[in-house]
């Protein structure tokens, strides 16, 4: 693979490369056990990569606010693990067939395993928070992860409803994906022992970067390529999920273009997505939904103002920036 220039979210992630490869050394330890189903499993979709982006976050933002102790490399694989948790189960609702370039787990060991895999890594991870012997840690970790099992549930109530409005789609979405990067975030902070405000301003910039994040990725589930992503095209449309792309052509669609997409949702009628493709980028949905990212993006980028200037924040407000052009 050719990089001819190398970009500023890649210079970003060179300054804590080593940090990373310590983490990857953490993840690889603590899948450890005697099950062998357990460990098949977890391994398969952890070696399939993923971009790993929230350690990441949390080792940026340790660097940005000085933070050098060893609790980071654990905590950074304790946010990967809730992570991994939730897309197993994730695609075993979601009836997944594709992620991160190949089969799903549940496409490849079926649903049960998926789930109860799931559950360890859930479990593990709830192992590993104990390490840090600090309540604020546990608080924010349990927190997080059942705000995101609120916002699953919540998204699985909405399924097949186009009513849905613009309040409720944020509302599923900081919950599902952001509150793992604002946690990420923030912990960085509670590690570093910074003041209230500055821990707020941590998670700020994590809560604003997942909803952009999830933004962008529900306009790769119109504009995107699988050979990219990772994953299929058109799968939220096939599950009658009320995406912003969708909600702003319906507003912005003629009657009968809104009522194309109203009725694709109800019916999760995934043989209309060439046509729905093509009204979300006539109605200038799309372009809107980018707009709607850039704003929250922006948002994380304000909140980097409180920090200290160094090249790990300058690392974070480089990943905001270069946030919207992402592919994959
Ligand atoms: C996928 O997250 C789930 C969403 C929140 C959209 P990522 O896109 O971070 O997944 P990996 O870890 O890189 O595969
Ligand atoms: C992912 O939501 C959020 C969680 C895993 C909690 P999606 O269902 O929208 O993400 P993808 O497209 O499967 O990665
Ligand atoms: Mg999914
Ligand atoms: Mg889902």
């Amino acid at each position: 693979m050719s990089a001819p220039t190398r970009s500023a979210s890649s210079a970003a992630l060179d300054l804590i490369a080593g940090d990373m490869a310590e983490v990857d050394k953490v993840i690889s330890a603590r899948l450890d056990t005697g099950v062998p189903l357990v460990s098949q499993v977890s391994r398969y979709i952890i070696a399939a990569g993923g971009k790993r982006l929230r350690p990441a976050l949390l080792l940026l933002m340790c660097g940005a606010l000085g933070y050098t102790g060893e609790q980071r490399f654990n905590l950074a694989a304790v946010v990967e693990f809730i992570h991994t948790a939730t897309l197993l189960h994730d695609d075993v609702v979601d009836e997944s067939t594709m992620r991160r370039g190949r089969p799903t787990a549940n496409e490849f060991f079926g649903n049960a395993a998926s789930v109860l895999v799931g559950d360890f890594l859930y479990s593990r991870a709830f192992q590993m928070m104990l390490d840090s012997r600090d309540m604020r840690v546990m608080e924010i970790l349990a927190d997080a992860t059942n705000v995101i099992a609120e916002g699953e549930v919540l998204q699985l109530m909405n399924m097949g409803d186009a009513s849905l409005d613009e309040t409720a789609y944020l509302h599923v979405i900081r919950s599902k994906t952001a509150k793992l990067f604002e946690a990420s975030t923030q912990l960085a902070a509670v590690l570093a022992g910074v003041p209230p405000d500055m821990e707020a301003a941590c998670a700020r910039y994590g809560q604003a970067l997942g909803t952009a994040f999830q933004v962008v990725d529900d306009v790769l589930d119109y504009a995107g390529d699988a050979a990219e992503t990772g994953k299929n095209v058109g799968d939220d449309l096939r599950e009658g999920k009320t995406t912003l792309p969708l909600i702003l052509a319906m507003q912005r669609g003629r009657p009968e273009q809104a009522e194309l997409v109203r009725s694709a949702i109800q019916q999760g009628d995934v043989s209309r997505l060439p046509q729905l493709i093509a009204v979300v980028k006539e109605t200038g949905a799309l372009d809107a939904t980018r707009v709607a990212a850039a704003a929250e993006a922006q948002r994380a980028i304000d909140a980097l103002a409180m920090l200290p200037a160094n090249s790990f924040t300058e690392g974070l407000l480089q990943l905001a920036a270069q946030l919207l052009e992402r592919r994959a």
